[in-house]
């Protein structure tokens, strides 16, 4: 189907427009937390492993508008607000108080959330032929599964 916002079909539009929030909300808290790793680390890795966390992070950031702008082109609102992020988010936050091992630990968990999440909506958008969400959504497991092995390599 030519994807133009008006012509999609109901049905349709909320199942992607539930992923896609699915996906932005993850990735948001995924971006903080990641931040308050590269804030926070320590240990005779610190130099590393805080350029690792921020490279996640600004990743990530950018992932974020990304998702929320390929929303509004599907004619939705994208919900902007942090304390919604975190009730819907699959990722949950953490105090940043955590070994630099502990870190990885959790922020490869996280990965593996992020790369689950938009493979679900790989899912979803294939079934109802919306690429453009589909070709983010595979990109978006790329980068995920890249970070994922990035910080497995550590442990
Ligand atoms: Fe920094």
């Amino acid at each position: 189907m030519a994807l133009i916002a008006a012509k999609i079909d109901p049905t349709a539009k909320e199942e992607l427009v539930e992923g896609l929030s699915q996906a932005l909300a993850d990735v948001a808290v995924a971006t903080t937390k990641a931040q308050n790793f590269h804030w926070n680390v320590t240990g005779m890795a610190f130099g590393p492993l805080h350029a690792l966390f921020q490279k996640i992070y600004e990743d990530h950031f950018e992932a974020q508008d990304e998702v929320a702008e390929r929303i509004k082109a599907l004619d939705a609102h994208a919900e902007g607000r942090y304390s919604k992020f975190l009730d819907r988010s699959a990722i949950k936050e953490h105090d940043g108080h955590a070994s630099d091992r502990e870190m990885i630990e959790m922020l490869l968990a996280d990965q593996e959330t992020l790369s689950a999440t938009f493979t679900a909506l790989a899912e979803v958008s294939d079934k109802h032929g919306d690429w453009g969400t589909n070709d983010m959504a595979t990109g978006r497991i790329q980068a995920h599964d890249k970070f994922a092995w990035m910080l497995r390599s550590h442990l």
